[in-house]
């Protein structure tokens, strides 16, 4: 299992989890089966029901997340504080990540947990040996972990997009210079797991 505490993804690990969250309140962990309910709460919490209605989600929706890169923050009494995952997906025949959605709880919010979570979803990506990630969301917040539109003028999501929010970043470089419609091309979801996601969304 991935762990680590804190704001900077490149800080070594700590071994003691009373020192981790002694001093930052929160650990970051892969996302584990029994975190799905809480997290999906979480999700509704920070983003309301329209949530589901984005066209990111059209490239989420009967996928699983990208191998190895679904992540929660958790806090002292290890409630799901923070959630972020990445998918994967495809432009012009080459091969991207799609991040999102990136929530933090409310009662949580400027303690650094979001970018704990994004520093900590970059590292891990790269480690993957993944070229690019590209996301929908705010560039005053995404920019300070290297998202710019610069180079996704040509990507287009499969539904309605402000073209200032589609965002993107190299981790190996030109892996961004592609162009075309993003379609997912993540592992489905097993019908099992749909069930029990359908589940979760009709009790939210
Ligand atoms: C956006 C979000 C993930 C940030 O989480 P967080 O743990 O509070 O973030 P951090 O503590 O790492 O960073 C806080 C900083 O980001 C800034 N920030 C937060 N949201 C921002 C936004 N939309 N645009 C610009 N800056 C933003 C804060 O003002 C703060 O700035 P400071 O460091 O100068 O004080 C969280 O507010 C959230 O879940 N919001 C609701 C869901 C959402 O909007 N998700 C992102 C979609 S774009």
């Amino acid at each position: 299992m991935s762990r680590f505490h804190g704001a900077v993804a490149e800080d070594p690990p700590m071994t003691s989890d009373l020192m981790i969250f002694s001093e930052t309140g929160f650990v970051i962990e892969d996302e584990a089966e029994g975190d799905v309910l809480a997290r999906e709460a979480l999700l509704d919490r920070a983003m309301g029901p329209g949530r589901r209605r984005k066209s990111s989600e059209k490239l989420r929706r009967g996928r699983l997340p990208s191998a190895g890169l679904a992540f929660i923050a958790r806090n002292a009494a290890g409630q799901v504080v923070g959630s972020v995952r990445l998918w994967d997906v495809a432009a012009g025949g080459a091969p991207l990540l799609l991040l999102g959605p990136l929530a933090v709880d409310a009662a949580c919010e400027g303690k650094g947990i979001g970018s704990a979570l994004m520093r900590h979803a970059i590292t891990r990506a790269k480690e993957r040996g993944h070229g690019a990630i590209v996301l929908v969301g705010d560039a005053p917040y995404y920019q300070r972990f290297g998202f710019s539109a610069d180079k996704t003028g040509g990507l287009m999501m499969p539904g309605p997009v402000e073209r200032h929010r589609l965002l993107g970043l190299e981790l190996v470089g030109g892996c961004l210079e592609t162009s075309g419609l993003l379609v997912a091309t993540g592992r489905r979801e097993l019908r099992a797991t749909k069930s029990a996601a359908r589940s979760v969304e009709q009790a939210a």
